[in-house]
């Protein structure tokens, strides 16, 4: 193998360019000597005429790996493993991908899962990082059929446990987002409160909306701010409440939220972080996990009870990690992508934070200039870091000084934008896995 080879190959190839495997025959030479940027253009190219072929996804995962570019590999071996086509070098990979990028707890899920496969394996990096758990159940911590979520009542739970207390936010905390508050009152708010107008119409008020986007940009704020916005009952919940070692315990705490929901109406019920119930993340991949999704998503359907007038709110940064079959018509039907805030919206979100403290007359857009993909949480981030300038000064000198324009231009070029990670990752999905176009907002944004 030489030099030689790889011109002779060039030139095969500019005669039959849709000869695939001699493209793929390059671009391993490519690989071969290190000249990754030329071995990832072949194998784009040859994912340009096949999106599915195996091995250019392959190929494509070890140049990732090689340069470092970890989200990559873990997006493309994710997906091999989703259809049962990962072999176990691609698996090693992404468990050292997802050890380098610090997810350690899928890692190790991973990693067992190459050992049940092959139990001779080993490999320095992956046994050092990657310790086996070991599983030390408590006594008391037995699970009562009849108090399954450890409350102490035997009844099972009241449903004042569940519904939220009125938050103390509402949209008016919310800073721009117009056209997202205005698509939630449209979809949420609207139909609960109306809900006889609706039925005049033979229409009936449910179904589900799945927010996705960045983390910090407000998911989960704005999810609050629509349950203090709203005349109906709220009900949050966390998926770790549901999620429970022991088997069939998850999927009857699913069962009971709906229950409260039902008798509850009109509802919303608001998952945050639903991914944790993700199909393709390797920790629901037992069959337990199975069970609770299947639970879940007949509890959507509304195959265990009537679901008229209640609305299913989910929030997630990783909607790639949801079954597509969460998506279908009655589940989660409605996506709504949460970008960054826009220039509009981080004045109001900046004025809302600088409310209360002591400060200048302040020159915000300039403020602004210096905070590309920053969210929300990042905006707060720059004026913790302000204010804690401030204090250090004021703690030597006595007199608490406001804050000027310039203090959170310094403190923005301090603070790094949180989003731009997720941007990486999002858009090898919606380069690779972007199915019935779901991410096309992400490719929009990007642009
Ligand atoms: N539009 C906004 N208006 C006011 N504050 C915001 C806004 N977006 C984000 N924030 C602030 O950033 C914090 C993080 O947002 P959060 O809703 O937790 O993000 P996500 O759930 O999308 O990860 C919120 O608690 C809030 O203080
Ligand atoms: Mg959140």
């Amino acid at each position: 193998m030489n030099n030689q080879d790889i011109e002779s190959l060039k030139e095969a190839i500019e005669g039959s360019p849709d000869n695939l495997p001699l493209r793929i025959m390059l671009a391993g030479k490519y690989l071969h000597f290190g000249r990754l940027e030329e071995a990832e253009v072949e194998y784009q190219t040859v994912l340009n005429y096949d999106s599915n072929h195996i091995k250019a996804k392959e190929g494509l995962a070890e140049v990732y790996f090689r340069r470092g570019r970890y989200s990559g590999v873990i997006v493309i071996v994710e997906e091999l493993m989703a259809r049962n086509k990962a072999t176990e070098r691609m698996m090693v990979i992404c468990a050292k991908s997802l050890v380098r990028e610090k997810s350690i707890d899928e890692a190790q899920e991973l990693y067992e899962k190459i050992l049940d496969e092959n139990p001779d394996f080993e490999d320095k990096e992956l046994d050092e990082n990657l310790r086996m758990p070991s599983f030390d159940f408590e006594e008391d911590d037995e699970f009562d059929e009849d108090d399954p979520f450890g409350f102490g009542f035997t009844n099972g739970p009241d449903d004042k446990d569940f519904l939220m207390e009125k938050p103390s936010i509402s949209f008016k905390d919310v800073g721009g987002m117009d056209k997202l508050k205005e698509e939630i009152d449209l979809k949420i708010i609207k139909p609960l409160e109306n809900a006889d107008l609706y039925a005049a119409y033979g229409k009936k008020v449910g179904g589900g909306i799945l927010l996705y986007g960045p983390p910090g940009c407000g998911k989960t704020y704005l999810a609050k701010a629509t349950a203090g916005e709203i005349k109906a009952n709220f009900i949050s919940v966390g998926i770790n409440d549901i999620l429970d070692m022991w088997i069939g315990r998850s999927e009857k705490n699913m069962g009971y939220i709906f229950e409260v929901a039902r008798r509850n109406t009109p509802c919303v019920l608001f998952f945050d972080e639903v991914d944790a119930l993700g199909a393709s993340r390797s920790d629901m991949k037992n069959s337990s996990g199975r069970h609770v999704i299947n639970q879940f998503l007949s509890e959507l359907d509304g195959i265990e009870g009537n679901n008229d007038g209640i609305l299913v709110l989910g929030a997630t940064n990783a909607p790639w990690h949801l079954d597509p079959a969460f998506r279908r018509p009655g589940r989660f039907d409605r996506i709504i992508f949460v970008p960054p805030p826009d220039t509009v919206s981080k004045e109001k979100i900046l004025e809302i934070i600088m409310n209360e403290k002591p400060k200048e007359k302040l020159d915000l857009s300039k403020v602004i200039e210096q905070t590309k993909f920053y969210s929300g949480a990042d905006l707060k981030a720059m004026v913790d870091i302000a204010v804690e300038e401030k204090l250090r000064i004021a703690l030597k000198t006595g007199v608490p000084e406001p804050i000027t324009t310039n203090d959170l231009i310094v403190a923005a070029k301090k603070h790094h934008a949180s989003t731009r990670e997720w941007f990486n990752t999002a858009k090898n999905y919606a380069l690779f896995a972007n199915e019935s176009g779901i991410y096309d907002e992400i490719l929009k944004y990007i642009k």
